[in-house]
């Protein structure tokens, strides 16, 4: 029988922790309490993807495969929880596999309340064509909470104002003081007027970050600035992210280096151990990477393009 990790039962804000987690997070997931996690943020093995390293799921069984996995995350993660999933399907026989979309509304049906979708937009992504498409350059990031209420710290992520004060907002027309959430496409919102001479402003949906696979020790890693910006967004210093599918453990030097206890799981004996190494020099410099990160210099490389 499996028991709760004891260790975590008694993490506490103050107590910055970190665990790294060898197994299949179905399994390995059911030591956690319920309701004990803040942000779950991941990137899975991608259908058919990888197949020499950790084994490949065929899209058609993706969904099947995934949900007693999110059905763990769902009862790990709090009331005012995210869950963001870093997918994209991939083509086959000259035409998008649909799991992705089947995926969003299985987990619908889980309970799970399908409230963002953002783009992660691969901005150093060279150019390239097949006879039927241009090369992908972005992936989804998908926003799942349990409620219609979550944490979420929208100042903690606002860009540079940026050209907008010198073009845009300089010289406003009538209908710019009249405009309503429902008709505008930017980040202002309700009356453009009421952003002149501000500074900063929000930022869209749209995430314009490169990639990064130089150095990672992994075929399929993130960029740090991924999880960085969505810790910030969704939790607090002294909250508890979860990675079910680590990897490399981008997630884990983002969460601790922002001040959150993390745990990661992963399947991949390596993977653990990469992990683990990564951890002892990112707790060590701990404060002074929280206070280098909390600059919003994160926020700002990723928003502009
Ligand atoms: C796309 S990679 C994650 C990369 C990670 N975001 C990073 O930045 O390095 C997916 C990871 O999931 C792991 N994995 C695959 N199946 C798993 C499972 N059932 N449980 C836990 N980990 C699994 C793989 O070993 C792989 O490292």
């Amino acid at each position: 029988m499996n028991h709760p990790i004891p260790s975590f039962a008694n993490w506490s804000p103050s107590d910055l922790k970190s665990e790294i987690l060898l197994g299949d997070c179905a399994e390995v997931l059911q030591r956690l309490p319920n309701e004990s996690v803040d942000l779950i943020v991941t990137s899975p093995p991608y259908a058919d993807q990888r197949k020499s390293t950790y084994g490949g799921i065929h899209p058609d069984k993706y969904v099947e495969w995934m949900l007693p996995r999110t059905a763990q995350m769902f009862r790990v993660l709090k009331d005012g929880g995210s869950f963001v999933l870093n997918i994209k399907e991939k083509a086959m026989d000259g035409q998008r596999h649909t799991y992705v979309l089947e995926l969003i509304l299985a987990l619908k049906k889980q309970g799970w309340l399908w409230t963002e979708e953002y783009v992660w937009h691969k901005r150093n992504c060279y150019p390239g064509k097949w006879p039927n498409r241009f090369r992908d350059a972005w992936e989804r990031c998908l926003h799942f909470t349990k409620s219609r209420k979550f944490k979420m710290n929208q100042q903690s992520v606002m860009v540079p104002m940026g050209d907008w004060a010198q073009t845009r907002l300089k010289s406003l027309g009538k209908n710019d003081v009249l405009r309503h959430d429902s008709q505008v496409g930017n980040a202002f919102a309700k009356n453009i007027a009421n952003w002149q001479g501000r500074d900063m402003a929000y930022p869209t949906n749209v995430l314009h970050l490169a990639t990064e696979c130089g150095n990672k020790g992994h075929s399929a890693a993130f960029p740090l600035s991924l999880p960085q910006w969505f810790i910030k967004l969704f939790t607090d210093p002294g909250d508890v992210v979860l990675d079910p599918f680590v990897g490399s453990g981008t997630t884990v030097e983002a969460a601790s280096g922002l001040g959150r206890s993390v745990i990661g799981i992963d399947v991949l004996d390596e993977y653990v151990q990469m992990c683990r190494q990564k951890l002892i020099p990112v707790q060590g410099v701990l404060l002074e990477k929280a206070a280098k990160y909390n600059v919003d210099q994160v926020s700002q490389k990723i928003c502009r393009r």
